[in-house]
């Protein structure tokens, strides 16, 4: 059961009328840990200098009981910090569902600031994720729903805390002003800590965070509209090939030896078992297709040329005339699973890990409604269903999903008024491209709550390293956010002397 369950939750949210539970499409462990054995350009490990330390953690940041703690890692750099005396700022990136190192290694951005502004640089683990495992290893860890229990964006935001409070004690530089950084779900942490922990960092970076794809925030189809979006801007003939193309999987599917002949199509290692199973794949290509559409090569989930989708359309609208629109499908998705030419035939899901650490926070706080509109998509029809996603999360993990408590503890409703009014110094990026585009914020809310938002760009695109084939705009957005967090620091700092002079004058 365990190895399918990603899958499983994409298939039913698209394809089962009976049961469904989306799974947000978050960069997963699975082709995290593919991406990282690749060489890649700009994330190429060896430019990434780090120490790598251990962090004992409260098990439950809430509670009193005595549990036991758990070793967090954190990555850390201070080649260009100018130390404690100068109020050099410490750079914290919030690290997502994943290993930090992964995230710290795509995150070149970070890494090419931290000389300008004098900053250290760590990256602490997320707790679940990565080496960062309470009770000793990750099967204790993942066991059952009493175990997974602290596995929570609250307890991942009092680790930050925690951690930076801790570290700042130890080199002696409570002064320093702390930056946070954060991309996808990192972004949101990094946005709702600079809101619950105002004393404990200055401003954040939040690169394609959705923090309002909660609830009723934003239409549960703007994900996969916004994705449909991407493929018709390109063609509408791509676009109504894709639209066309489930109908005729199922048809395919239903002829005697059909899923026989569907494998051999798309040249399946083994047997496919349902057609969902291959829709399920393809609705997963499109998606992460759109996420990562960027305007030069690079391999954050593949290996993928310079506008993947572009790419893609070519291929499903060039092949030759007297293709079907399976083998036209074929052809396409083949850019997104087969870039390198190197694949011999395609696996299914080759996730050997089993439960997703995501799957647990969707089932519990992360719920993100998503529906696939009729007009808008080219996905199958779909309307989100409360009750059998929770039905799915209880048969999974045994645990009833909490969908208002996100809006509760950090907010969403009518964010404009309340941010306005009372935050302060959060960037939210995003590139229109990406489908969770549409559940950040994308408009100004007031002179230091800032949105910069690429009509071009993808998912974080901002926070990867910068290469020769950036565009204009890209070279715009991280300029316009470097200036935004020297004006931070600055401010910081004119205040910090301030006080010290006024101390001073009382003496
Ligand atoms: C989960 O596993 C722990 C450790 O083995 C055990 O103590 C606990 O009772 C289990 N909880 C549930 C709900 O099964
Ligand atoms: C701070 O120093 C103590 C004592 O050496 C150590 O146990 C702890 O891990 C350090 N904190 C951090 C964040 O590294
Ligand atoms: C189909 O089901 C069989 C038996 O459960 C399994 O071994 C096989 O891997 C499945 N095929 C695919 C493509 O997942
Ligand atoms: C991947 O591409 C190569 C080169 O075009 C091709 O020979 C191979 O069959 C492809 N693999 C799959 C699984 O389609
Ligand atoms: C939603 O799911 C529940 C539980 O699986 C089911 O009984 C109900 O018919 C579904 N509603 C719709 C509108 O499909
Ligand atoms: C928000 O304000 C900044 C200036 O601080 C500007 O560059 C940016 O374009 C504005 N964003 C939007 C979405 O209007």
């Amino acid at each position: 059961m365990a190895s399918h369950l990603v899958l499983l939750l994409i298939i039913s949210f698209v394809f089962s009328t009976s049961s469904s539970s989306p799974s947000p499409r978050f960069p997963r462990q699975t082709l995290q840990s593919r991406a990282r054995t690749q060489p890649s350009r700009g994330g190429d490990r060896n430019s990434y200098r780090y120490e790598t330390k251990y962090f004992s953690q409260q098990l439950d940041h809430f509670s009193f009981a005595d549990l036991p703690k758990f070793s967090q890692r954190y990555l850390i750099n201070s080649d260009h910090w100018t130390g404690a005396s100068e109020l050099g700022p410490i750079f914290l990136y919030c690290g997502n569902e994943g290993d930090i190192e992964w995230f710290a290694t795509n995150s070149g951005f970070i890494w090419e600031i931290a000389p300008k502004f004098g900053a250290l640089l760590v990256f602490p683990e997320h707790r679940y994720y990565g080496e960062s495992m309470p009770y000793g290893n990750r099967e204790e860890a993942y066991k059952n729903a009493t175990t997974l229990s602290y596995l929570t964006t609250e307890q991942a935001l009092a680790d930050f805390a925690v951690f930076v409070t801790d570290l700042k004690r130890n080199l002696s530089a409570e002064a320093s002003p702390v930056v946070l950084f954060g991309g996808s779900y990192g972004g949101m942490l990094a946005a709702w800590m600079r809101l619950k922990y105002p004393h404990i960092a200055i401003g954040a970076l939040a690169s394609s965070a959705p923090i309002l794809q909660f609830e009723d925030l934003v239409p549960p189809q703007t994900f996969y509209d916004i994705v449909s979006n991407d493929f018709k801007r390109e063609s509408s003939s791509c676009f109504s090939t894709i639209k066309d193309s489930w109908d005729a999987i199922i048809a395919e599917g239903e002829k005697e030896n059909g899923l026989q002949q569907l494998s051999k199509t798309f040249h399946f290692c083994r047997a496919l078992n349902s057609t969902d199973d291959l829709s399920g794949w393809l609705d997963s290509a499109y998606s992460y297709l759109a996420m990562v559409d960027y305007p030069y090569a690079a391999d954050f989930m593949m290996p993928l040329p310079g506008h993947p989708i572009k790419e893609v359309c070519r291929k499903i609208d060039g092949a030759s005339s007297d293709a079907s629109i399976l083998e036209r499908i074929y052809a396409g998705v083949s850019v997104y699973y087969n870039y390198t030419g190197k694949v011999g035939c395609f696996e299914l899901d080759d996730d050997p890990h089993g439960l997703d650490g995501w799957n647990w926070q969707a089932c519990t706080e992360m719920v993100m409604p998503m529906s696939s509109s009729q007009e808008n998509s080219m996905f199958t029809t779909y309307d989100f269903n409360y009750s059998s996603y929770k039905e799915d999360c209880w048969n999974t993990f045994g645990v009833n999903p909490r969908p208002r408590w996100v809006t509760t503890e950090l907010g969403g409703h009518d964010i404009e008024t309340t941010l306005k009014s009372f935050g302060s110094n959060i960037i939210f990026s995003n590139g229109l491209l990406d489908p969770w585009s549409g559940g950040s914020v994308l408009k100004n809310l007031s002179s230091t709550i800032v949105a910069l938002v690429t009509e071009e760009g993808g998912h974080h695109l901002d926070l990867r390293p910068s290469t020769p084939e950036d565009p204009k705009w890209l070279v715009e957005q991280r300029e316009a956010e470097i200036r935004l967090i020297q004006e931070w620091i600055r401010t910081y700092r004119l205040e910090k002397v301030a006080q010290f002079s006024l101390l001073k004058s009382s003496w």
